[in-house]
């Protein structure tokens, strides 16, 4: 099934065409960074027009470029910021119905879990193992899955700020363009960091929660005590790559915390990062150095796929198609929160948890 990818859940239009291997024929993305950067983050309407002009050309040039016509349309549905995410939506329906090919709603988590496994060099899609331990961690999400025949189990996630949030907020009072996690990871690599700066939460329950609030405020009262408020990343000088060094550490370290634990009980087959924040070079290192500890094989996505991209809404999309999945273009519909499922799956859920609690989320949370 040669398959469409559309993602447009926050600030980026991405389009992409994978042959039914998942090997990758076409891919282009028009950024908005510069559009919202004046505001310091994303600006919901001016992201939703953006898309709406993109989308049309990006797909354009995928049905000229791509190795043929699509059987498949594979759209982010949620989660994202509704508007964005409707011109997506509404696209790859009227695309679908036009064409009458088949359509799938996709998790946009879905979407960055299955990254590690695409090859940017032209190869097929790896096939995943069972299980697969996977961290999340971007702009809007950090949490730790296990991935089994069942589909996913969090097991544990962010109770505040996401990890890539936390560099955004901290870059941006060091002056950092948006978004600052590169920013930071830059100037990380030119300072020596101190784990005595930043402690790590204590939670008050057994959970293996991150919390990154505490984290964010901290790093930013140190950057104003240091005299480094917007000073930028040429005049933050050695003192500002130290205490980045330390910060980025900081975050490191916790959304590195719960592995070991992690893979006593689950025993992986394969431990994967993916999301913008698995293209931090610290993050890279400490999980290629763990899992060579805990004898576990470590997969990262390629940098170009670690950030929103439409390949990976493509493969997991195909992926979903494979195990029966096909959504109706006439009733789907977006959702912006965290935990979110395409609407055929809300019901069989529900129906699940009237028995048994949900494998994937609490019932609450739907
Ligand atoms: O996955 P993504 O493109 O968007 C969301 O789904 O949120 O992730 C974007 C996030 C931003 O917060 C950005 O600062 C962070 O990923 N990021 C990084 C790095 N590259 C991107 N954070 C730390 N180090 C990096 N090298
Ligand atoms: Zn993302």
């Amino acid at each position: 099934m040669r398959t469409l990818g559309i993602e447009t859940s926050c600030d980026e239009t991405a389009v992409a065409m994978l042959d039914g291997d998942g090997r990758l024929e076409f891919a282009l993305l028009s950024s908005q960074i510069e559009k919202h950067a004046p505001f310091g983050g994303v600006v919901p309407e001016v992201a939703s027009r953006e898309h709406l002009k993109a989308l049309p050309v990006l797909v354009d040039r995928a049905l000229e470029c791509g190795g043929g016509p699509p059987e498949l349309v594979a759209v982010t549905a949620g989660p994202g910021l509704v508007g964005a995410l409707l011109v997506g939506v509404r696209f790859a329906a009227a695309f679908a119905w036009g064409r009458g090919i088949d359509l799938v709603a996709v998790d946009h988590l879905d979407g960055h879990q299955v990254s590690p496994f695409l090859d940017l060099d032209g190869g097929p899609a790896r096939k995943p193992p069972m299980p697969v331990l996977g961290l999340v961690a971007s702009g809007g999400h950090s949490a730790w899955y296990l991935t089994g025949q069942k589909g996913p189990t969090r097991l544990c996630r962010t109770r505040d700020d996401a990890a890539g949030e936390t560099f955004d907020k901290v870059g941006k009072v060091l002056g950092l363009p948006y978004p600052g996690g590169p920013g930071v990871d830059r100037l990380a690599r030119m300072g020596h960091g101190a784990d005595t700066i930043f402690r790590l939460p204590r939670l008050k329950d057994e959970s293996h929660d991150f919390s990154f609030s505490g984290l964010k405020s901290a790093a930013i009262r140190e950057v104003r005590a240091r005299g480094l408020e917007g000073r930028g990343e040429e005049k933050v000088g050695q003192g500002g790559c130290d205490l980045m060094a330390s910060f980025e550490g900081a975050i490191v370290r916790q959304l590195l915390k719960p592995l070991p634990q992690f893979v006593e009980e689950h025993r992986p087959a394969l431990i994967t990062a993916s999301g913008g924040v698995a293209a931090n070079t610290l993050l890279r290192q400490e999980l290629e150095a763990m899992g060579t500890t805990l004898g576990v094989e470590v997969l990262l996505p390629p940098l170009g796929l670690t950030t929103d991209n439409a390949a990976m809404i493509a493969r997991a999309g195909q992926l979903a198609w494979s195990r029966g999945r096909r959504d109706d273009p006439r009733r789907m519909d977006v959702n912006a929160r965290e935990v979110w499922h395409p609407p055929g799956m809300r019901r069989q859920m529900e129906r699940q948890n009237a028995g048994e609690r949900a494998s994937v989320v609490p019932p609450e949370e739907c």
